[in-house]
Order: C-alpha cells, then structure tokens, then sequence
C-alpha cells in the first residue's frame, strides 16, 4: 500500500503552543506563539520531516507530538484518540518514541546501556524474559552486540546515539521523533545513523517525524516534508516536489542556502537577518518582512492553503 493511503497515525488540528514570559520578576507579562496553529498527518510507516531556521518551533512541535508539551488550543490525535501526557501508565506509553540531538545528556550516565535501552519495556509491564529477548535483539540491530554492559562514557559519540535509537525502538512504537537526531556527529557517522534509522524502519516500520535544519538530511530521510516559518506550516509536499519546485518563496530560500541546495549566483542569500520575534509576530503572512515577492495584501491578510500540484500545498499570497 502506498504510504500516502496509509491509515493516520498521529494528526494535529490547529494546534497552537503558546509560552508566558515575564521580564523580571515584576515585569510586565508577555506570551509567545512558539506554535501558531499547526495542522497536518502523520500516516502509520511515513517518514515526515520538519525543517526551518532555528526558533521556528520544530522542537516544540516534537515535544507536542509525543505529549511531554500538551497544546494550549487546538488538538493533537494518536491513533484516532486524544494524546495523554507522557508518561509511564497512559495507554499511548511506549507507542511514541522521542531520539534527541545530544545523546549524551538523553541518556543517564549512571545506567549500563542494557538497562538504557530496556527501560521502556519496564514502563509497559514487560516480563524479564522478554524485556532481555528484546533488549538483546536491539543491541544487535543497532550493532553493538556484547557491549550492553558498559557506561554511556564508555562510548564513542556515534555509539551513544546508537543506544539511543535502540532505546526509542524497543518497545516497536508507532511513531518515532526525532529532533535533530544527527546534528552533534560528525559527518561519517551521521551517515552512519541516519542508515541504521532508514534500516530499521524497514524492520520495525515505524512512522518518523524527523526535525532537521539540514535539507540534505531531510531529503535522505523523508519522502515528504513539512517547512515551518515562525511557529507555522508554510508548505506540506512530497520531497521530490520540494527539491525541484518549491511553492513557497521561504522554502525556496532555505533550499538556495543549503550548501547541498540549488545556490543561485545571481540572487544574494535570502536569508540574511534574523526571523522577527516570535513574541510579536508579524501581520500578514509571517514571512512578509524578508520575503523578496512581498506585496501589499502580504502585510494584512494572512495566506490560505493553495495546492500547488498534487500533494503540494503552501501558504502564500504570491502562488
Ligand atoms: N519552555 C519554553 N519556555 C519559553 N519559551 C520557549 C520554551 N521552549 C521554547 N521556547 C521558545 O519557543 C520558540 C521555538 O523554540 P523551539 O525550541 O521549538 O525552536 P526550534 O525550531 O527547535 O529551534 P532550534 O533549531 O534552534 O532547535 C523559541 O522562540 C523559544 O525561545
Ligand atoms: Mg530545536
């Protein structure tokens, strides 16, 4: 069956987070739209990325997606139902999986990676017999047979993050985040991970929402990708659809300034500047302020959804 018939597995609607700030401890209140109204779906065995420039909200969105945030409106649905905070004891308990930036400081320093990886099976009532069974064949899909015994400093950085994905998969969960899940490794071995990633999701089939400010990486990982702009989704489309024809002039500008994107000689980088504050988003279409297309209409009217060809959508006034 072809992912895009794939049955829902984790759908948000219109979910927005927003965060209360205040200056000093008598200072005046201020709330931040970290997440501004955020609807799409994840299907069961997807890869989907989510990429943007940093403090676009992609890890809030993760931290929404797997219930250590809950939304402030708006609803986030796991299989069909309401997602329960995490934690141990919620039906959705070891069915969403998070594999974080710095494998270092997700995993306890005190803890042999054996008990590491099988601590999620604890949390879902497993029997000795089976959390070792299962703890032992992760080990072994993630290439590091033999070594449960030792230290989390007793590995190279590339092997932490191993016991990291081992760990997020043990329990064979529905959905794995994984938030920037290469950005500390050094080349070869993000090469390294981001394959084991692809192999076992052949094996365990579990759909990924996988952040990254690197388009490279996404493009390796995702066939479809969702690109974030101040909090909100500004294109939803296929990859190949992305690569060769982005819709939204923000998508075209990250891909113009990734060092493995289609750099254009006779247009400076777009980027250039700092994204407004998320504390007082811009009217309008958010990226109206650095977008080279901008007019009128982009400076009061926020955009609506446009198809742009078949699974290709982007908000935009100028499509
Ligand atoms: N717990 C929090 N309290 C207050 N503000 C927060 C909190 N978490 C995130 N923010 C703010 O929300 C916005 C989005 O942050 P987030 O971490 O989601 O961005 P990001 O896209 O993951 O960035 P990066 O690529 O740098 O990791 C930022 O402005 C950040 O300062
Ligand atoms: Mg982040």
């Amino acid at each position: 069956m072809p992912i895009t018939q794939a049955p829902p597995i984790l759908v948000f609607e219109n979910v927005t987070r927003l965060f209360d700030l205040r200056r000093g401890f008598f200072g005046e209140r201020q709330t931040l739209v970290a997440v501004a109204g955020v609807s799409f779906t994840l299907r069961r065995g997807e890869s989907l990325g989510l990429v943007g420039e940093s403090g676009c909200g992609k890890s809030t969105l993760g931290r929404l997606a797997c219930g250590l945030l809950s939304p402030s409106s708006g609803r986030t649905l796991f299989d069909g139902r309401p997602l329960p905070e995490a934690g141990a004891g919620s039906w959705a308990s070891g069915r969403i999986q998070m594999i974080f930036q710095d494998p270092s400081s997700s995993l306890n320093p005190r803890r042999r990676a054996y008990s590491s990886i099988a601590e999620p099976l604890a949390a879902r009532n497993s029997s000795r017999a089976e959390r070792r069974e299962k703890t032992e064949a992760m080990l072994e899909a993630v290439g590091l047979k033999g070594m449960g015994n030792r230290y989390p400093h007793e590995f190279s950085g590339g092997q932490r993050q191993r016991i990291a994905v081992a760990r997020a998969l043990v329990t064979h969960p529905d959905v794995v985040v994984c938030d920037e899940p290469v950005s500390s490794l050094d080349a070869s071995v993000q090469a390294q991970i981001l394959n084991l990633l692809r192999d076992v999701q052949e094996r365990f089939a579990p759909a990924y929402l996988f952040i990254s400010h690197d388009m490279a990486v996404v493009g390796f990982m995702c066939e479809r990708v969702l690109v974030m702009y101040l909090g909100q989704i500004v294109e939803d489309a296929p990859r190949d659809a992305l690569f060769t024809k982005a819709a939204h002039p923000y998508s075209q500008a990250l891909l113009d300034s990734a060092p493995g994107g289609r750099w254009k000689k006779e247009f400076p980088p777009l980027l250039a500047g700092e994204p407004p504050s998320p504390l007082a988003p811009p009217p309008g279409c958010p990226f109206h302020p650095r977008c080279p297309k901008a007019a009128a209409i982009c400076r009061t009217e926020a955009p609506a959804w446009k198809e742009t060809s078949p699974g290709q959508r982007a908000r935009c006034h100028r499509l």
